[in-house]
């Protein structure tokens, strides 16, 4: 029998009608999120959201003003965070300078009065994780910033939990390493199986990183989904902008045909587009955003477009960006220019275009999303 993916099984974390007010404000807004055991799930949204507020409510930091929290089936509302299962590993490196290596990570061990032996043995096993055998005599402050935060890795792992909260663990480091830590990271999940709850406010990160994200904006959940979910069919304008870039185009409806939604919107005239799963806003005269992404967008010889599935414009700036090219495209009856990102593949095609000249734009009829107005 094949195994079944993580995000099937049933909810090993279950956030259930959570809601966390402070004076004034609701950071978080009836959560329902479920999570699988050995599930790498992200929390992402931009700043002020609520991502932080819901992980310090999972790590039993802070106490849901509303709706109750779930571990392995057990109601979490009166455990505290030294009694979980789970452990947190936060922004600002929190290791103490002061303290070698070793110290550092055994600190993680300390509520469990173990044997000196078994804790050098546990250590070295974390130190052989994060990949820094043989480190344990060195002073903290004379490791650079990704060892700093392999070591608060490390140290979270080293009492072994069942779930791991992260909250935005490589935000402090460079590019670089911040790329080859998400790899690592991504790996060491995979090979420990604990459930990682992972925060982030970087798109691509959680993209890249993740089984499931849950897209939060101003306190609410809009959408739980995998990655590619997420980007293929967003289930609202704010995810859609949130995840990658796309063109909006204020729309109303005309009709539907067939399993087609026809489209009246400004600068592409009658377009026709796939109807949505969730498609209860749709009905004649609703006025709703048809949405397109760049790189969904075709550049055609003349012509060549398909009613409802193109336009013609002209070509404002065409910007070179190596690995593809950056094209805005004028429509009459829109103000704003339609952005298309023209990959490799197109480039001799591209090559031809420049500012000022006509162009006809073409796409795939399932490119072009409908969104709730
Ligand atoms: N202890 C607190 N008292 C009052 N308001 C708070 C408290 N903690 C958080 N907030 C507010 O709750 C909202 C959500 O904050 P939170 O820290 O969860 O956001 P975030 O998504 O983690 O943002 P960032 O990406 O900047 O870390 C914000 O408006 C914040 O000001
Ligand atoms: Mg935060």
């Amino acid at each position: 029998m094949s195994k079944s993916s993580p995000a099937t099984q049933d909810g090993y974390l279950r956030i259930e009608h959570v809601t966390k007010r402070f004076m004034g404000v609701t950071a978080v807004e009836n959560a329902n999120i479920s999570i699988a055991r050995g599930e790498f799930f992200s929390l992402l949204g931009p700043s002020g959201c609520g991502k932080t507020t819901l992980l310090r409510m999972i790590a039993g930091f802070e106490f849901p003003t509303e709706g109750a929290i779930y571990m392995d089936g057990q109601d979490m509302s009166a455990v505290p965070a030294n009694k979980r299962p789970s452990n947190m590993v936060f922004q600002s490196y929190a290791i103490f300078p002061h303290l070698n290596v070793h110290d550092n990570i055994a600190y993680g061990l300390r509520r469990l009065r173990l044997s000196r032996r078994e804790v050098n043995r546990r250590v070295e096993e974390a130190l052989a994780m994060i990949h820094l055998p043989g480190l344990g005599k060195r002073r903290a402050d004379q490791l650079s910033g990704g060892q700093r935060q392999r070591i608060a890795l490390a140290r979270a792992l080293v009492n072994r939990p069942k779930v791991l909260l992260l909250d935005e663990p490589l935000g402090a480091l460079d590019k670089k390493l911040r790329e080859s830590m998400q790899l690592e990271l991504r790996e060491l999940q995979r090979s420990v199986g604990i459930t990682f709850v992972f925060v982030t406010h970087d798109q691509e990160e959680a993209l890249s990183m993740s089984d499931r994200i849950a897209v939060m904006f101003k306190g609410k959940v809009l959408q739980v989904a995998s990655p590619r979910a997420l980007y293929e069919a967003p289930n609202c304008r704010e995810v859609a902008d949130f995840i990658g870039s796309i063109n909006f185009f204020e729309a109303t409806v005309r009709g539907q045909e067939g399993g087609d939604v026809i489209l009246e919107a400004a600068g592409l005239g009658t377009v026709r587009a796939n109807l949505p799963a969730e498609h209860g806003f749709i009905s004649p005269g609703a006025r709703v955003i048809a949405a397109i992404r760049p790189e969904k967008i075709l550049l055609l010889a003349d012509g060549n477009g398909q009613p409802g599935q193109s336009a013609v414009g002209v070509i404002g700036a065409h910007a070179y960006l190596g690995d593809r090219d950056h094209l805005q495209v004028a429509l009459s009856g829109r103000k704003e220019p339609v952005a298309v990102a023209a990959q490799q593949i197109e480039r001799a095609l591209t090559a031809r275009f420049d500012s000022g000249q006509k162009v006809t734009l073409g796409w795939d009829k399932a490119a072009m999303l409908v969104l709730p107005g």
